[in-house]
């Protein structure tokens, strides 16, 4: 499937400069021709299983109810006003990660992952607001979105409904509303109040995009911290300490040595650039990969040189500089192995034909039949489409 090359009549250059983290825009029969690539049944089915991140959200006379899968039964299809949402669907669905390659005009770095939405009549999550920004894709049936502008004001937090088990605005002040088909689409940048209701039954897709804070960038760098590489670890002494009178007192040449240690740690930049590449690429929690049966370099090169080779759909990859990440590991890469490299990272694919030269270059065949072994790597073109039915 390729990239989209035009939103709603801009092309994504266009759309990137005038809309991207700044302001909605609602798209009509986004993609031609857009048939789900999933049916409710296997939505259900990926509920199930633990690997999953599921969740349902329930509302009735008012109340509100939240529960958390894995769920081996989901309420009845013809009850009203129940949600069920399940994460990372791209992670488990060729087809649907396919889909939401049809988005890397925004770099890999900024993608979350693809979450769907299976509601009854009446379901929603409630009004509320996201840190990602996100394309809401309506994917089967009719659902009603209303939306608000942020909250006013720098730091504005918007005030929260008490006790319920949903961060859902208590003020909510819809300015704009719309009916989305099928294959219709809404962009909503981050902090915009939104309310999303199914009329009748409906499937809603969102692609969303992750954005670091500053506190999760920093909370995950510091705890790599400690892990400083090379040289002992230096450690508090107090040889030669006088007996206290005051033992509940804390000591002050500790206090003094701590204080020096954590002023005087300054990381290279080298160093905390490795990190963001890593940490940008580390699978979520609960992936896992599917190991084939180790092979050979020969029997390796001889099925990548006949068949291409492809990352698996759950590779996150990325490169900068002579830097390649992949799955939360740095490699330095030699300079005429870089394109190579590069190119399966941007295009997730290397062609059978490009596989001879590929795999020649410098430190490239062993790197790519580790990955093989590891399940990141795939021998053989893209997955068929699936034919779905409408
Ligand atoms: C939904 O699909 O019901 C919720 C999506 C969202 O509001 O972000
Ligand atoms: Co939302």
């Amino acid at each position: 499937m390729d990239l989209l090359d035009s939103i709603g009549g801009l092309s994504v250059d266009q759309f990137m400069r005038r809309h991207w983290q700044r302001a909605p825009l609602l798209v009509r029969g986004a993609l031609p021709g857009f048939v789900s690539p999933i049916e409710p049944a296997r939505l259900f089915d990926l509920a199930a299983s633990e690997d999953v991140e599921s969740r349902t959200v329930s509302v009735s006379g008012g109340r509100w109810t939240l529960a958390h899968g894995p769920f081996d039964r989901l309420p009845p299809r013809r009850r009203p006003g129940w949600t069920l949402l399940v994460q990372g669907v791209d992670l488990h669905d060729d087809a649907v990660a396919a889909l939401m390659a049809r988005f890397r005009f925004v770099p890999d770095a900024r993608v979350d992952d693809l979450m769907i939405s299976f509601a009854t009549d009446g379901g929603g999550v409630g009004p509320h607001v996201d840190q990602y920004d996100v394309f809401l894709l309506q994917a089967r049936g009719t659902r009603r979105w209303r939306i608000a502008p942020p909250a006013q004001g720098r730091g504005a937090v918007p005030a929260l409904v008490p006790d319920v088990p949903l961060k859902l605005l208590a003020d909510f002040e819809p300015t704009q509303e719309w009916l989305l088909e099928p294959g219709d689409m809404l962009y909503l940048p981050p902090g915009w109040g939104h309310e999303g209701t199914a009329v009748g039954e409906c499937m809603t897709f969102s692609i969303g995009f992750r954005a670091p804070s500053r506190q999760e960038f920093l909370a995950a760098f510091l705890a790599t911290a400690a892990d400083e590489p090379g040289g002992p670890d230096p450690r508090f002494s107090d040889r030669g300490r006088a007996a206290t009178v005051a033992p509940a007192r804390l000591p002050e040449d500790l206090t003094e040595r701590l204080r020096d240690w954590a002023l005087d740690w300054r990381p290279s930049a080298a160093r905390v650039d490795r990190f963001i590449g890593c940490w940008m690429t580390e699978p979520k929690a609960q992936v896992w990969f599917d190991t084939p049966a180790p092979l050979s370099p020969v029997r390796f090169e001889r099925a990548a040189t006949r068949d291409g080779l492809r990352l698996d759909r759950r590779t996150r990859m990325a490169w900068r500089g002579g830097t390649v990440f992949i799955n939360g590991e740095a490699h330095d890469v030699p300079v005429a192995a870089r394109r190579w490299l590069r190119r399966l990272a941007d295009r997730r694919l290397l062609a059978a034909a490009e596989c001879p030269r590929a795999l020649a270059a410098p430190g490239v065949a062993a790197m790519l039949v580790g990955w093989h072994d590891a399940g990141w790597l795939r021998l053989g073109a893209a997955p068929a489409p699936p034919s779905p039915s409408p």
